[in-house]
């Protein structure tokens, strides 16, 4: 397969909806790794490795130096905002990086003016930015925002582009008729059918044009047939939804180990304080019902209540996020698990996590938009199970569930790099190291 895969030659344009502290971190952080002023930390593509083959071969490359990705001296970054801050006034409002840091990178971020967003007060009431499209209808919005990927793509010398949405998330909606099939949806872009939302404008443009479009945002935006469908057509890779970082990143991280020793769980109550804008937008009730959709399906599907009743039958599971503004974008969350053993036992475990939103946000940036981009090249089209790794609540086939277990996700994400590669898939059996002792057995 890896004959066939086309080379990163050229540059490539990531272009994110959104401008705000993660799209910002993500830029800054960039700019400083090529100036070697800070490390990639926490993007799998840029420090992780890969073991190869056997144990004894003692393989185990770095990923980037494994499959062909675009470089980061290649990379060009753009994107839309309703505000129409440059990226480095936009990054010192957000307070993630330092001012020393920006400063350095000052040049590089002032150059990166945010497009006109197509927007809609309507899908996110808590914002009041004026920097947006006007046109009769939304299949119009469609268009303009094709003619910026198109007009990015000339102006800086791109010969790939892919768009990740770094945009607020939007109130809650459901899938209905409009997003059933690209006919429908298309009449809804010229009937300006409230059920198309913002973001899913961005979506279609992008499909459309056969570029990569990943949502870090818990919004439906490209997870409705009709975009499935596009994607197919137009050989597009797509995936989402809800960047998996801070607590429930925690959540995949232990959930699972319990599960493997069998331990019950009774209870899990999760609260978060956030002062930064995502906070403030999420602090409206529609909003976060997107959200907390998102992030309550992690652990029952981890656990698999009706598989395992005794253990998992009878989970409460509540998930709080508060808007506290002295926190900025420095999330505190709190988890109180009640866990039990063996013959009933009562235990718990205390979770509290001071961690940094936006930092662990941007590395997954960075690597959905790398790896949909080595998608785009390899040829695989439509959803990408296999990044699932990233995402709070993954975009899978219909009908299957999705998978949440971080390391399960990581073992289908280095089998799909191993496949593309043409290297054998490691099963984690092993047991040809013991081969003597099982012809003895
Ligand atoms: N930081 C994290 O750890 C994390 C984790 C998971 C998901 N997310 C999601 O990622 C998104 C970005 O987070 P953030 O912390 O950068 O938020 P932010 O509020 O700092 O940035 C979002 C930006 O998007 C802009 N925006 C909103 N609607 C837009 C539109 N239709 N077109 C163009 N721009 C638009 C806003 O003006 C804002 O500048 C949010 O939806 C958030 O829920 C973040």
């Amino acid at each position: 397969m890896h004959n066939t895969i086309e080379k990163a030659e050229g540059k490539l344009g990531i272009l994110t909806p959104g401008l705000g502290a993660v799209a910002t971190t993500l830029i800054a952080g960039v700019e400083a790794v090529k100036k070697n002023l800070a490390q990639p930390v926490g993007s799998l593509t840029q420090m992780g490795n890969i073991r190869l083959g056997k144990r004894t071969e003692n393989r185990n490359p770095k990923i980037k130096d494994f499959v062909p990705l675009a470089d980061l001296n290649d990379i060009v970054f753009g994107g839309w905002d309703v505000y129409n801050d440059n990226v480095f006034e936009a990054a010192l409002k957000a307070k993630v990086i330092e001012p020393m840091m920006l400063h350095a990178v000052k040049s590089e971020l002032e150059a990166i003016k945010p497009m006109k967003a197509v927007f809609d007060r309507s899908y996110v009431s808590n914002l009041d930015g004026d920097h947006i499209k006007q046109a009769a209808t939304k299949a119009d919005l469609a268009q303009m925002v094709m003619d910026d990927i198109e007009n990015f793509k000339e102006a800086n010398d791109c010969s790939r582009m892919v768009l990740v949405w770094c945009g607020s998330t939007e109130i809650y909606l459901e899938p209905s008729a409009a997003h059933e099939t690209i006919e429908s949806f298309e009449e809804g872009l010229r009937n300006n059918n409230p059920a198309i939302a913002p973001s899913m404008i961005y979506a279609y443009a992008a499909i459309k044009l056969g570029v990569p479009f990943m949502n870090g945002a818990p919004n439906l935006t490209c997870d409705i047939p009709a975009l499935i469908e596009l994607a197919k057509q137009t050989n597009t890779p797509i995936g989402g939804k809800d960047f998996k970082t801070g607590q429930t990143l925690m959540k995949t991280i232990l959930a699972p180990g319990l599960q493997a020793r069998a331990l019950g769980v009774k209870g899990w109550f999760s609260s978060n304080i956030l002062g930064n804008r995502d906070g403030y937008v999420l602090d409206h009730p529609d909003n976060f019902k997107t959200k907390e959709v998102s992030k309550l399906s992690v652990l029952e599907d981890i656990f698999q209540p009706e598989t395992n009743p005794e253990l998992y039958g009878d989970i409460y599971h509540k998930v709080r996020i508060n808007y506290y503004p002295p926190a900025g974008d420095n999330k505190e969350s709190w988890d109180n698990i009640d866990i039990f053993g063996w013959m009933g036992y009562q235990m718990q475990i205390k979770v509290n996590f001071l961690c940094r939103d936006s930092i662990l946000a941007a590395p997954l940036v960075l690597d959905l938009a790398l790896f949909s981009d080595l998608a785009k090249r390899a040829g695989m089209s439509g959803i990408q199970e296999w990044l699932s790794f990233y995402f709070k609540s993954p975009q899978t086939a219909p009908g299957l569930h999705p998978e949440h277990d971080i390391f399960k996700q990581l073992i289908k994400l280095q089998n799909t790099l191993r496949h593309l590669m043409g290297e054998d898939l490691i099963t984690h059996l092993g047991l040809e190291y013991y081969e003597d002792l099982t012809e003895v057995l």
